[in-house]
């Protein structure tokens, strides 16, 4: 039986803490509506009126190597795709059902194209699988918080056998550890009312899938959902903990450690416009140089940013959301040392924006420039062995001079003549410490 073992855990969550930087992929016949992924729910839409998405569904342009090399070039490192999404649909060819992509137009298995292609990419793989499940006649619908049906008394739950339900979600998170190799993160989302911890029988399924994926990292949601922490944060992990917490839709304002004030591993969700599954009415996107510096941020205070993108009913990316990742992807590859390995500083926060740390490098990432050199808050003359502008490699000179000699305990740096930053979003110095 599982247990928490601190050691096992360290070795466990070492890449993902290295990593900081992931796709989340959220896609299924919702595309098709193009209202989000919470469609039925939102809209109390019978299932008759969603089938037919289920009998159209035939993305003819998604090329998953195409996602995964965006996501690569963005200089993401790890991804996560909904194997099966609240509407119940799967993207895999799962035996305990009908209601699965490969019974559609498409007749493909999008799991087992993703988990290749993003492989391929060199990018390690999670999948996202929703506990709750709106197809499955087992699972409550009259009076349950969330099912499309929850008003409506003629979908009472007579006769519905929960616990039937459990063995269906059970087999189907078997089916994903032991028939598409070695995964990497399995995302259960999400628990609530009383349906949390062992409601799922979560002990069981979470022995199953660390026995069938040892090394596996599981998220917090068998406990919580975004709202919460879970049993890691409270310092009593259950047997079914999640390994690291999953702030949705906010990046914690003091980044996160749990109650004790140890570190504590998250990692922030995020949507690029406001929706997870494809909105076709949706176009209130987030700039690339606000993401860049929402990546920064998380990273400063220690946490990993997984970043959503939502491809439409023809299995495409949306270009805006293309575009976004390219830019990212255009700073990452100057910048990326001051993202990969790095957590907090344990410096103050500069006023002109944020500290990451690798060991003895301090990165100073710049979003607004000062007024003359540039002041490296939190650390002395005596600690600093250099500093260098990490796009360009070029020394930021330290400065001295009657304008500094006010301030003798602060060390300040040339980062350019020019006081436009020479990278506008995030000019990065990378200062080595003694
Ligand atoms: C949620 C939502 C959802 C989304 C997700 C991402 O709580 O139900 O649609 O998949 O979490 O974190």
């Amino acid at each position: 039986m599982y247990r928490f073992n601190r050691e096992e855990y360290d070795r466990r969550m070492a890449w993902f803490k290295q990593a900081r930087f992931g796709m989340f992929i959220h896609w299924g016949l919702y595309a098709i509506p193009a209202r989000g992924e919470w469609v039925r729910s939102t809209e109390k839409m019978p299932e008759e009126e969603y089938l037919p998405f289920f009998r159209e569904f035939d993305p003819k342009h998604c090329d998953m190597r195409e996602w995964a090399r965006a996501a690569k070039n963005a200089g993401m490192r790890y991804a996560v795709l909904t194997s099966k999404h609240h509407d119940g649909f799967c993207l895999f060819d799962s035996k305990y059902t009908d209601f699965k992509s490969t019974n559609t137009p498409a007749g493909r298995d999008f799991v087992r194209e993703f988990l290749d292609a993003f492989r391929a990419e060199g990018l390690k793989v999670g999948l996202y699988y929703s506990l709750l499940d709106w197809h499955h006649p087992d699972y409550p619908h009259y009076g349950d918080m969330n099912h499309p049906m929850r008003d409506d008394p003629a979908y009472s739950n007579e006769g519905r056998n929960f616990d039937r339900y459990l063995d269906y979600m059970h087999a189907q998170v078997r089916e994903l550890c032991e028939n598409y190799g070695r995964l990497d993160i399995m995302w259960f989302d999400f628990s609530y009312g009383d349906l949390r911890g062992e409601a799922w029988r979560a002990e069981e399924l979470v022995d199953m899938v660390r026995t069938l994926q040892p090394g596996i990292i599981i998220d917090n949601r068998l406990e919580v959902s975004g709202e919460g922490f879970g049993s890691l944060y409270e310092c009593d992990p259950t047997p079914w903990h999640g390994d690291f917490a999953s702030p949705e839709q906010i990046i914690p304002p003091n980044g996160l450690t749990d109650v004790k004030g140890g570190d504590l591993v998250w990692e922030a969700c995020v949507t690029m416009n406001g929706s997870w599954g494809y909105n076709a009415w949706d176009n209130f996107f987030k700039p690339a140089d606000m993401l860049i510096r929402k990546l920064v941020e998380c990273v400063s205070k220690g946490g990993n940013l997984l970043l959503n993108v939502g491809p439409d009913a023809e299995g495409r990316i949306p270009d805006r959301s293309l575009e976004t990742l390219a830019e990212i992807g255009r700073w990452m590859d100057k910048n990326s040392e001051s993202i990969y390995g790095c957590g907090k500083a344990g410096l103050p926060k500069p006023e002109y924006g944020r500290i990451t740390r690798n060991g003895n490098k301090l990165y100073y990432h710049v979003f607004e420039n000062t007024v003359g050199a540039l002041p490296l808050t939190g650390v002395t003359h005596g600690e600093v062995v250099c500093a260098r502008r990490l796009a360009d490699g070029a020394e930021a000179k330290i400065e001295h001079g009657w304008i500094y000699d006010n301030y003798p305990d602060v060390v300040f740096c040339n980062i350019s003549n020019d006081p436009v930053l020479p990278d506008r979003t995030d000019t990065v110095i990378e200062v080595t410490v003694r």
